[in-house]
């Protein structure tokens, strides 16, 4: 028997002004793991959040915890009592209360039930010594654990998070994305995360469901949805992209980087060969002869660098390309500055490249 996922969402569809901002949205999360909603702005990722969380109505389709409806068009148990969890980023703490007040808000039992509840979860998040601090002299970061222990405090099935880190500077959001996911991981609650960077989503999510215009365009673990992309937006979404067009012709189309193999497409349609900036391969040019063919690579076309920077773990190098003056981006771990101007080889890593009919 398949077990009972902790969060069901069944065909969720949301319309404002006759347009489904929210369309036919199904997913599933299980106890104790992280799924991510990762897509652009204005895609829906908070409107699907707050038809979980009870704030805002469905126009169709149900919510299920543990296997029971909490919601659809005719029957509805109100937010307060479906125990889910809230973090987002406008989420403050009440200034006007304390550390150990802010904690206790949402939790019943005796006072001193509650103060041992409190305790627990500021040790959690490392946060014991601030128990009777307020809010206004603890950091950016510390509240962030402060709002995280306050929505954890009530044993939540489920926690909803909405950009919960987005207003924290880079080197505080790893860390505290780190501390709340062991936090997450202990409380063995199902978590729905959203976010609109990829980063954020591939750090934290045992699963990610991509959206874009209020529907799911692909469900999986980070890795295969890096590594097998639906389409050349989800490759897009994820990094810097290089498109190289063609056409096919018997099962092949034939580009300047050799040809490619694009199963199931079509005779004589046209196709987008979509591939990473870091999966070209550069080469010298060895006046003019460049390096040779090979079965995995394919073959070398010449371009003259126009721009080469340093970014870090990486250098990234822009090429103007021979064959048709298009722009080719590749980067290289390390330092790797040629000059503009200087003609260069790029070849086509075949089994890192991604083969779509052209939208
Ligand atoms: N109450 C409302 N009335 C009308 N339109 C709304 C309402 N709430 C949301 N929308 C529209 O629905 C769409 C999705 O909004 P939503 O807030 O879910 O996007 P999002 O994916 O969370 O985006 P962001 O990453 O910018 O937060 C947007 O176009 C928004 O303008
Ligand atoms: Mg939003």
């Amino acid at each position: 028997m398949a077990a009972t996922p902790r969060l069901e969402i069944r065909n969720l569809t949301r319309r404002f002004d006759g347009r489904a901002v929210v369309d036919d949205v199904s997913l599933q999360v299980m106890p104790g793991q992280v799924t991510c909603l990762l897509g652009p702005s204005g895609c829906g990722k908070s409107t699907t959040l707050r038809m979980i969380a009870g704030v805002e109505m469905q126009d169709s389709g149900s919510i299920w915890v543990d296997g029971e409806l909490i919601c659809d068009t005719h029957f509805r148990i109100p937010p307060e009592r479906r125990r889910i969890g809230l973090m987002f980023q406008d989420f403050a703490l009440f200034p006007h209360l304390s550390v150990a007040e802010n904690v206790a808000f949402g939790l019943t039992g005796s006072a001193g039930e509650k103060r041992a509840r409190v305790e627990t979860m500021l040790d959690r998040v490392n946060l014991r010594r601030f128990i009777d601090a307020w809010p206004h002299e603890l950091s950016g970061g510390e509240q962030q654990r402060v709002a995280l222990a306050r929505a954890l405090a009530p044993d939540p099935r489920i926690m909803l998070m909405d950009e919960p880190f987005s207003g924290l500077d880079n080197r505080l959001r790893d860390e505290i994305r780190d501390t709340t996911l062991s936090v997450l991981k202990d409380a063995d609650a199902a978590v729905l995360l959203v976010t609109h960077e990829p980063d954020e989503a591939m750090r934290m999510a045992d699963d990610i469901a991509l959206m874009r215009h209020g529907k799911i365009v692909q469900q999986g673990a980070p890795y295969n949805i890096y590594n097998a992309p639906k389409d050349k937006e989800a490759v897009a979404f994820f990094s810097d992209i290089n498109v190289i067009r063609g056409t096919v012709r018997g099962a092949l189309t034939e580009t300047p980087f050799g040809q490619f193999l694009a199963p199931g497409v079509p005779e004589g349609q046209e196709v987008e060969i979509v591939i990473r900036p870091q999966h070209l391969k550069i080469d010298f040019d060895r006046n003019g002869s460049g390096p040779l063919s090979t079965a995995q690579d394919g073959t070398p076309a010449r371009g003259v660098v126009v721009r080469a920077r340093f970014m870090g773990n990486e250098s990234l190098v822009e090429f103007r390309m021979d064959h048709d003056g298009s722009i080719i981006k590749a980067t290289v771990p390390n330092v790797f500055l040629p000059r503009p101007g200087k003609p260069l080889w790029l070849t086509i890593r075949r089994d890192r490249c991604f083969v779509f009919p052209a939208s």
